[in-house]
C-alpha cells in the first residue's frame, strides 16, 4: 500500500508540476490544496497507524488505542479532503464557475477541515483515560463543524433552486443526494461527540449508523458523482434507466439500513441503562436487524444496478478512447 501511495503521490506532484509551469494560479483553487494535504495526511497517519510495531507504544495500552486512533480517524479527514477537493473540482467543471474553488468561503471551510482533521480524533476515545486535554480539543473541535451545518441551513434555498434545475443530470443528481446525506449525518455526527451523548452512543449501532451512513451516503455519493461526469451518458440510453433505478433503490434503502441502526442503538442504550442484559437488549433488538437486513440487500442492489452499467460504458469508452480526459485544472 506505501508503494501504491508514494506512486501516486508521485504522479500526482508530477501532473500538478506541469500545469504549474503553464499556469502559477493553479493554486489559488481549493482542490489542489485539498488534494495535497490530503495525499499528505494520508502517508502520514499510514506511517502512525504502524506505529505499535514499536514497544514504547505496544507496551502500553493506553497510548497504543490513543495513538490508532489519532492514526485512523486523521486517515478518514485524509481521504475525506482528496473526495472532496474532486468534488470540487468536478462541479468547477460542470459549471464552468471558477469563483466557488477561489472564494475566500471556500477556503475558510477548507481550513476548518484541514483543523478537524488534525484535532477532533480525541472523539474517538472518550472512553480512555488519556490525558484530559486530548478529549477537551477533541469536543471543542469537533463542535466547530456546527459551522458547516449552520453553512448548509443557510443556503439550503439556494441548494434546493439551483437542485431542481440540475437534477436531472446525473453526477449533479448524485452531488444533490451527498448534500442531503452531509446534513443528516452531520446532525448525527455533532451529537455522538458530544461527551455525554457518546458515553450512551459509544458500542451501539449508532455509531455504525454514522460510519455507514457516511461513507456511502456522502463520499461513495461523490465518487459516483465524478464516474459519470468522466463518462457523459447520452441521455435516453438503456443504462441510465439501470442507473435511476439504482439511485433510488440505494437511496431509499440507506435511509431504511440508517435508521433502523439508529433504532437497535438506541433501543440498546435504554435496556442496558434500565439494568438489563446484553441478551435482552440482542432480543429487542431483533425486529431492527430484519430491516437492516433486507435494507443491506436493496443497498447491495442498488449500487449493482449503477455500478454496472457504469462499468460497461467505462469499458465501451476506453475502447472507443471517448473518456473525458483529465483537462487542464488551470
Ligand atoms: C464523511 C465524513 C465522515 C466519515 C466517512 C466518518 C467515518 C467514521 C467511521 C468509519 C467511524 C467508526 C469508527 C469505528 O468505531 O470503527 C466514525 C466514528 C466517529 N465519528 Fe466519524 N466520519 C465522518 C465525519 C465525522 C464528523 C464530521 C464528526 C464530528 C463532528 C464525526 C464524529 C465521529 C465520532 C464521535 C465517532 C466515534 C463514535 C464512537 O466510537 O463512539 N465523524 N466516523
Amino acid at each position: 500500500m506505501l508503494v501504491t501511495w508514494l506512486l501516486f503521490v508521485a504522479n500526482m506532484l508530477l501532473t500538478l508540476k506541469r500545469y504549474y509551469n503553464s499556469n502559477t494560479l493553479i493554486f489559488s483553487k481549493v482542490y489542489i490544496w485539498m488534494w495535497l494535504t490530503g495525499m499528505f495526511f494520508f502517508l502520514l497517519t499510514f506511517l502512525e497507524s504502524y506505529l505499535w510495531l514499536f514497544s514504547f507504544f505496544s507496551n502500553n495500552l493506553v497510548r497504543d488505542i490513543t495513538v490508532q486512533w489519532k492514526a485512523s480517524g486523521a486517515m478518514v479527514g485524509s481521504w475525506n479532503m482528496l473526495v472532496y477537493g474532486t468534488a470540487f473540482y468536478v462541479m468547477e467543471k460542470m459549471s464552468g464557475d471558477e469563483k466557488v474553488a477561489t472564494s475566500k468561503m471556500t477556503f475558510f471551510f477548507y481550513f476548518l477541515g484541514l483543523t478537524n482533521l488534525m484535532f477532533n480524533w480525541g472523539h474517538h476515545t472518550y472512553i480512555v483515560p488519556a490525558s484530559p486535554w486530548i478529549r477537551d480539543i477533541a469536543y471543542v473541535i469537533s463542535m466547530t463543524e456546527l459551522l458547516i451545518l449552520g453553512n448548509i441551513i443557510w443556503g439550503w434555498r439556494k441548494t434546493v433552486s439551483s437542485a431542481t434545475k440540475t437534477f436531472h443530470l446525473m453526477p449533479y443528481r448524485f452531488f444533490t443526494a451527498s448534500d442531503v446525506w452531509i446534513f443528516i449525518n452531520l446532525i448525527l455526527a455533532i451529537a455522538i461527540s458530544v461527551p455525554f451523548i457518546n458515553r450512551f452512543t459509544h458500542g451501539t449501532h449508532i455509531t455504525v449508523a454514522h460510519a455507514m451512513g457516511t461513507t456511502i451516503g456522502i463520499n461513495t455519493f461523490i465518487l459516483f458523482a465524478s464516474v459519470f461526469y468522466l463518462l457523459r451518458l447520452p441521455e435516453g440510453t438503456t443504462s441510465l434507466k439501470y442507473i435511476k433505478a439504482g439511485f433510488w433503490t440505494l437511496n431509499v434503502s440507506l435511509l431504511i439500513f440508517w435508521v433502523s441502526l439508529i433504532a437497535s442503538g438506541v433501543t440498546k442504550t435504554i435496556e442496558l441503562s434500565n439494568g438489563g442484559t446484553f441478551a435482552s437488549a440482542m432480543q429487542k433488538m431483533l425486529p431492527y436487524f430484519y430491516s437492516f437486513f433486507i435494507a443491506g440487500i436493496g443497498i447491495f442492489a442498488g449500487i449493482l444496478l449503477i455500478a454496472i452499467p457504469a462499468l460497461i460504458s467505462c469499458i465501451q469508452n476506453v475502447r472507443q478512447n471517448r473518456l473525458v480526459s483529465i483537462q487542464s485544472v488551470a
